[in-house]
């Protein structure tokens, strides 16, 4: 998918006060207002509440997020239903979103404005990403997707039960309510899925025909105008590709594997889509690996273009920080999502990164460019290089956060440690997880890997392009630093703000080392790229260094393997689809979350997400193009790809 930079909507308002597009010259609601629209056409139009009620999961799209008052009526309904579905989302696609302070000041209806509140606390930075905000305690999850609705539809992952078509005029607006729209609808139609819109123009209501939908026409407001309502019949349903099959299954119970930042962070998302989890971990308590070390950063990236890495970093850096600063205010876990610096040492200067952010469209509350001058008086400590500064950027302790995660998900998630797990076998419909003498450990519908490079031993050693790379970090009495940094700096390696009275700094980076005694050659290593980094000669004698070593488990392609792990037998038969990761049989109820390399703490809550999704049929947090490139099948594909090639 081909991202564009994210342009805010310009508001105005008609002489009587309705709010107006400057650049559709359209209202965004009639006059009656905006609650009673909402609740007439899109609500009533899809028979909801009834038709949520006692359900697990109820899945809305609209088309056009515009002031969000869908989505608050909708919410609000939600929560003045004693019986509404366990988990309401909510997608939503939009071009122009609101500025923030804009989303802030908006007047809305005395029924509305609590949540409103809430929601532009909420609102992310302008970036065309699939932002996942969740309220009540995950229980109503708002997917907004920002760009085009026809670059996003066909990469959109969920099934939906309503849909509401909210476009501004057909004449006014056509890019939003073309035949091929409604045709990557039908696609996503659950069966009964009923649609609703306010237009009763011919062209919509012919779209809607051809892409299965059966219409009626209903009385609009105040009798003005008829609205379109419809059910999804369609005569024939399209297979999806295995891997975007939407599982159909009720929640169950998931045994993950490995209770380190990717493990817990499962366990919290598999839990709040309904799911009841055992963790298992060899080591008596959570993140004892790679997950322990005393702090770690998280940020996003700026690539040269917004292709497949950036985007997916992005979205995993604003997803993080949305947890992570959650983590920190509610839970008490120890870090900083307030700021931090990424050092450019290539020469470039602040004006020229500056024009790099603006040619991507790139907002400043997701990343700003920084001449080194500002960039030293952020940091606390003169610095040399200018800077790419991510104000929701931060640091915290992960075994921390591993923790809030496991206690987020409360009585639903087990963990059971000190267990080694030594294999895993079908057993029917379920899975069991054996350990020494080949006893049964545990059994369930689903399994997660979530053990870092030992997965790959549990799927018997699947041609994955993985490596083990050692690192080992430094800690030395903060008193030894010219100055106590005020947020963490990265560049080639990172520094710290304290943490327990010491500097962190690091991290030596040595693929197939095992060696896990700390190493005073390392201490001098991580020394001398801190020199570098804060440009200034250091008083710290190795000799009184602490350390810590670990392992980041890494792919050639610096992506983390997260979804339905693919099944051999069928991907090796004559003829099998592996053209695309998608196209690749899976093996039901086994799933993956690892290799999240030098980025676990960037990485947990995303691919968490994904995997809850994968493994419950939830909306996916990701597009399906992005899907394909964290998927455990990718390798298959590549391989297929250079037999082909070389004939
Ligand atoms: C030196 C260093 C510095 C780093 N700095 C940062 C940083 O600043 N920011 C950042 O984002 N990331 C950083 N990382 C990377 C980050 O730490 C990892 O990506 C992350 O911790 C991986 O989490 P995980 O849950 O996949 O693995 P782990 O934390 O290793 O968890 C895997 C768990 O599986 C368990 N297990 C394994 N096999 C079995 C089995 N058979 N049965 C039962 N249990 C099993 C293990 O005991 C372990 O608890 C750093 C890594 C290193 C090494
Ligand atoms: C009538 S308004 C939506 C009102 C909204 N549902 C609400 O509850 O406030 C229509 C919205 O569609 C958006 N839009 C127009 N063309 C679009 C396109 N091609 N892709 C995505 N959104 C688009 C507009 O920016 C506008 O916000």
């Amino acid at each position: 998918m081909k991202t564009h930079a994210i342009v805010a909507a310009r508001l105005s308002a008609t002489p009587d006060g309705v709010p107006l597009s400057a650049a559709y010259d359209d209202v965004y609601h009639p006059r009656a207002g905006a609650l009673q629209q909402a609740r007439h056409v899109f609500l009533a139009g899809n028979e909801l509440p009834v038709r949520w009620r006692g359900r697990e999961r109820f899945v809305v799209l609209e088309t056009g997020f515009g002031l969000g008052n869908n989505f608050l009526a909708t919410w609000d309904a939600w929560r003045r239903d004693p019986h509404a579905c366990r988990q309401l989302h909510f997608i939503s696609i939009e071009q122009h979103p609101l500025a923030r302070d804009d989303m802030r000041s908006l007047a809305r209806d005395p029924d509305l404005a609590p949540l409103a509140t809430e929601l532009a606390d909420a609102w992310p930075p302008l970036t065309p990403n699939l932002h996942r905000l969740a309220f009540d305690g995950g229980r109503v999850q708002l997917l907004l997707a920002f760009g085009d609705v026809a670059a996003w539809l066909p990469e959109l992952v969920a099934r939906v039960d309503a849909f509401y078509l909210d476009g501004f005029a057909p004449a006014k607006n056509p890019q939003m309510w073309q035949p091929r729209l409604f045709k990557a609808m039908g696609r996503m139609a659950a069966p009964d899925a009923t649609v609703a819109t306010w237009t009763a123009a011919r062209a919509v209501r012919d779209g809607l025909v051809s892409a299965g939908f059966e219409l009626q026409l209903a009385p609009g407001q105040g009798g003005k105008r008829d609205i379109t309502l419809g059910r999804h019949a369609p005569t024939f349903r399209p297979r999806s590709a295995p891997a975007r099959r939407i599982p159909n299954r009720p929640a169950g119970h998931a045994v993950i594997v490995g209770a380190g930042l990717a493990g817990c962070a499962s366990a919290q998302a598999l839990v709040e889509q309904g799911w009841r989890c055992t963790l298992l971990d060899r080591h008596a308590a959570p993140a004892q690996e790679s997950s322990g070390n005393p702090a770690g950063v998280f940020h996003g990236i700026v690539n040269r273009q917004d292709g497949t890495h950036a985007r997916l970093h992005r979205a995993a850096a604003l997803e993080a920080q949305r947890c992570i600063a959650r983590a920190i205010e509610r839970d008490g876990v120890n870090g900083s999502a307030s700021g931090l610096l990424r050092l450019e040492t290539s020469g470039a200067d602040a004006a020229g990164m500056q024009a790099v952010l603006e040619r991507l469209g790139l907002p400043g509350d997701y990343v700003c460019a920084i001449d080194a001058l500002h960039a030293g008086r952020l940091a606390g400590l003169p610095l040399c290089h200018p800077a790419w500064f991510f104000p929701g950027g931060g640091w915290v302790r992960p075994g921390e956060l591993a923790a809030a995660l496991l206690r987020r998900a409360g009585a639903a998630a087990q963990f059971r440690g000190g267990v080694g797990v030594r294999s895993l076998r079908r057993a029917g419909e379920r899975w069991q997880l054996l350990g020494a003498g080949d006893v049964v450990i545990e059994e369930a519908d689903a399994v997660v890997l979530a053990n870092g490079s030992d997965a790959l031993r549990l799927l018997d050693a699947p041609r994955w392009p993985v490596q083990r790379v050692r690192g080992q970090i430094s800690l030395a009495p903060v008193d030894r630093l010219p100055a106590r940094p005020r947020m963490p700096i990265t560049g080639t390696g990172y520094l710290l703000p304290p943490v327990d009275g010491r500097a962190v700094f690091g991290a030596t980076s040595q693929a197939g080392d095992e060696e896990a005694t700390v190493r005073e050659s390392d201490h001098r290593a991580n020394v001398e790229q801190l020199q570098q980094l804060v440009g200034a000669p250091l008083d710290l004698p190795v000799g009184q260094l602490e350390g810590r070593t670990a392992w980041r488990v890494v792919t050639d392609d610096r992506l983390p393997i997260i979804g339905a792990v693919a099944d051999p037998v069928a991907a090796s038969v004559q003829g099998a689809r592996l053209d695309q990761p998608r196209f690749v049989l899976r093996l039901p109820g086994l799933f993956v979350f690892t290799a999240l390399g030098s980025r676990g703490i960037t990485w947990c809550a995303l691919g968490a997400q994904v995997l809850a999704s994968a493994v419950s049929g939830a909306p996916s947090p990701l597009e399906s193009s992005l899907l394909d490139a964290v998927d455990p099948a990718r390798f298959i594909t590549r391989e297929a790809r250079r037999r082909t090639a070389s004939g």
